[in-house]
């Protein structure tokens, strides 16, 4: 049959974010991490869907490893942005590495499409995904075909209507 198309998404957001519970959960269930611990650097990870295929850098949110993040954004065909719903106190952290990322050289006049995810929102404090898009500013980036979906990536809820929006981005 045709070769599936190769896409490669960059998976960025803070540490404890959740990005590697999300992107563990979009992969087939027999190759899914039983424990997720926090990610040092990055991991590669792949996965197929019925009309692409995935590599997908999941990046460290850690403050020391965020330098790295830059380094991949040439060759990224997507953008997954992961905010923890709940760390209220952390979002101006998340607004400045968000608004670092749309600024830089290599994605400002691109037109990348981003899919964010507002997770944790099983949790009791969860901000609404419509809190998030005021808090982050979402509504000002009118270069860049954006989403944001509220997820829980424990259970999986919210990640494939977040993924059939980057598919059709894409493809
Ligand atoms: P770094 O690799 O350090 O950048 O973190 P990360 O963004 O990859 O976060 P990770 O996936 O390791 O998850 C951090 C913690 O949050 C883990 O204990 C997860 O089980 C938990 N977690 C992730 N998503 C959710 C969610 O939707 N709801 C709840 N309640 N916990 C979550
Ligand atoms: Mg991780």
């Amino acid at each position: 049959g045709l070769r599936k198309k190769e896409v490669n998404v960059l998976c960025l957001g803070l540490d404890n974010s959740g990005k590697t519970t999300i992107i563990n959960q979009l992969k087939p269930p027999n190759t899914q991490a039983q424990d997720i611990v926090p990610t040092i650097g990055f991991n590669i990870e792949k996965f197929k869907t019925s009309s692409l295929s995935f590599t997908v850098f999941d990046m460290s949110g850690q403050g020391k490893y965020r330098n790295l993040w830059e380094h991949y954004y040439k060759d990224s065909h997507a953008i997954i942005f992961v905010v923890d719903s709940v760390d209220k106190l952390r979002m101006v952290v998340v607004k400045e590495e968000l608004d670092t990322l749309l600024q830089h050289e290599d994605i400002r006049d691109k037109k990348i499409p981003v899919l964010f995810f507002a997770n944790k929102m099983d949790l009791q404090d969860a901000m609404s995904s419509n809190k998030v898009t005021q808090m982050l500013c979402l509504d000002s980036i009118q270069d860049k075909p954006w989403h944001i979906c509220a997820s829980n990536a424990i259970k999986g809820d919210g990640l494939q209507e977040g993924l059939d929006w980057l598919q059709g981005q894409i493809s």
